[in-house]
């Protein structure tokens, strides 16, 4: 280490210690324009999979309007179905025209249901214009034919006459639906198809030649990307892919309290369980520098987008519910995850140009529960609600000194912030305290920038273990946050243990 670096080493290492002894954090907000924070980083993922789609989205003969106003008001800027392991054994024309004339299918992958397919391509595209959102839609590369993803583009996209795009009109749709977000495969390394990264880069390019722009329409192809830490995958099929008509590609990385064979309880964990998921969540961040290293590599201007489609924390099933189903409770510590993984996004807001939740309603880490014709916001899904001033902001890049959160022998940083400022000149800034028992004090500094007033929200609660139940569905809930103030022309904010905090500086 050269002398310079080391004093400047030393210093920080002096800084976080004094910080770490007063548990107190320093933050500078820094007034250079970074990049857009992409809507899309906000987004989610639904497949047919348990009870997300049938029941959560679709009961009966129509689309849940009670769970569609819900996601409307954070803003849900794009939806991504049909999976997930789904997409690769969906065959698309099994679920269009009269619904009782559809065929029935079994769902091998989740639990050998059968599926009626009454939620096809015409529903999916309802709901997301109901939403008023983008759709997302993951072609079937594994089971189907470079063919079948081609008509399926046609008879979506195509405004002119021809066989299939009739057959679209014949079922109740006049106007192409020029659906751009289309995924080539889903986790072909696994589900997908068991593919190794050099064989699927041979598969993307057929399958993507034949994936048409029609007049007025604009495809962004994603590949099919890696499993969490896999850089060989993302360097494979960096290297071989025509990336000159690929608009992105795509990773996966769930966090696991424990391992893939035990999980652990969504509800019932101890502090060990707790602070291992918080680590395990925090590692995001490396694994998106890592995979956008190497794809600087090959794409040095940052024209790719790196898709995280797949994210969230993932637990045991609740007791007495299908195994398959993938149906688990959401707590305050969920939410925390989905705070600190939100603000590693908008850092890397450079690289990430879109992510998406797993999985919306009643699986995975939901933003809403059903239960028959009730329904609930889990604490996951008011994270969404405070950051969505961030969507489509320009990032304000920040540096910040934090204690640690030590537990055991093992300690993790107890505070991760993300900022930005939105087209109407207003700065949001969200934290996340991790520390279940410390309350922190964050002094920002935020040279050339001026302020009045500050306001904001909190959510926390008093157990991390606290979740939003039918019986008790406004538990965790956010709050008017009071703890922040200005100070000179520095902010100070007294952030509670375990909270999520935004505030708003005009
Ligand atoms: O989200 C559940 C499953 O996790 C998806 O179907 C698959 O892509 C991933 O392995």
């Amino acid at each position: 280490m050269n002398p310079t670096r080391n004093l400047l080493f030393c210093t920080l290492l002096f800084f976080s210690f004094s910080l770490s002894a007063q548990n107190s954090a320093g933050l500078t907000i820094r007034d250079t324009a970074g990049p857009q924070i992409s809507r899309f980083i906000y987004g989610h993922f639904s497949e047919d999979l348990g009870r997300c789609i049938y029941d959560g989205f679709w009961t009966g003969d129509h689309i849940r309007m009670d769970v569609v106003e819900a996601l409307k008001k954070i803003k849900v800027p794009v939806l991504r179905w049909p999976g997930g392991c789904f997409a690769d054994m969906y065959h698309w024309r099994d679920a269009i025209g009269p619904r009782e004339q559809r065929k029935h299918t079994v769902n091998t992958t989740w639990g050998m249901v059968t599926e009626d397919n009454s939620f096809g391509t015409h529903e999916f595209l309802q709901l997301c214009d109901l939403l008023g959102c983008q759709p997302y839609i993951a072609g079937n590369v594994g089971s189907g034919t470079p063919a079948e993803m081609a008509d399926w583009l046609e008879y979506l996209n195509y405004n002119g006459k021809s066989t299939l795009a009739d057959l679209r009109r014949h079922n109740g749709r006049e106007q192409p639906w020029n659906v751009s977000f289309w995924g080539v495969g889903n986790e072909s390394w696994g589900c997908g198809g068991s593919m190794t990264p050099e064989y699927y880069s041979g598969e993307y390019n057929r399958y993507s030649e034949f994936c048409r722009n029609y007049p007025g329409s604009s495809l962004k192809l994603i590949a099919s990307g890696a499993n969490g830490d896999d850089y060989n995958w993302t360097e494979t099929v960096m290297k071989n892919i025509s990336r000159g008509r690929t608009w992105g590609i795509s990773m996966h990385y769930y966090t696991l309290a424990g391992s893939w064979q035990h999980k652990g309880s969504a509800t019932q964990f101890s502090e060990d369980e707790y602070f291992r998921a918080l680590a395990a969540s925090l590692r995001m961040d490396e694994i998106v520098r890592r995979h956008s290293a190497i794809m600087d590599k090959y794409d040095p201007h940052k024209r790719m987008a790196l898709v995280v489609d797949e994210w969230g924390i993932w637990t045991d099933v609740e007791p007495g519910t299908n195994g398959a189903f993938l149906y688990q409770q959401n707590s305050l510590r969920d939410a925390l995850i989905a705070g600190t993984t939100l603000n590693i996004f908008n850092n890397h807001a450079d690289r990430v140009k879109m992510a998406n939740l797993a999985q919306t309603v009643n699986v995975l880490q939901a933003l809403v529960l059903t239960d028959k014709d009730r329904m609930l916001l889990t604490p996951t899904y008011w994270v969404f609600d405070l950051y969505k001033v961030h969507q489509d902001a320009r990032l304000l890049p920040v540096q910040f000194y934090t204690p640690d959160y030590a537990h055991g022998s093992e300690k993790i940083p107890a505070v991760n912030a993300s900022a930005s400022r939105d087209s109407g000149g207003a700065i949001h800034v969200s934290f996340v305290n991790l520390d279940p028992a410390k309350k922190i004090t964050v002094r920002a500094n935020l040279p050339g920038m001026t302020f009045k007033t500050v306001t904001g929200q909190v959510l926390t609660s008093a157990k991390f273990t606290d979740v939003n139940t039918f019986d008790e569905p406004n538990r965790v809930k956010p709050a008017t946050f009071s703890g922040a103030r200005k100070e000179g022309n520095d902010l100070v904010v007294e952030l509670p243990a375990m909270s999520v905090v935004v505030l708003e500086l005009k």
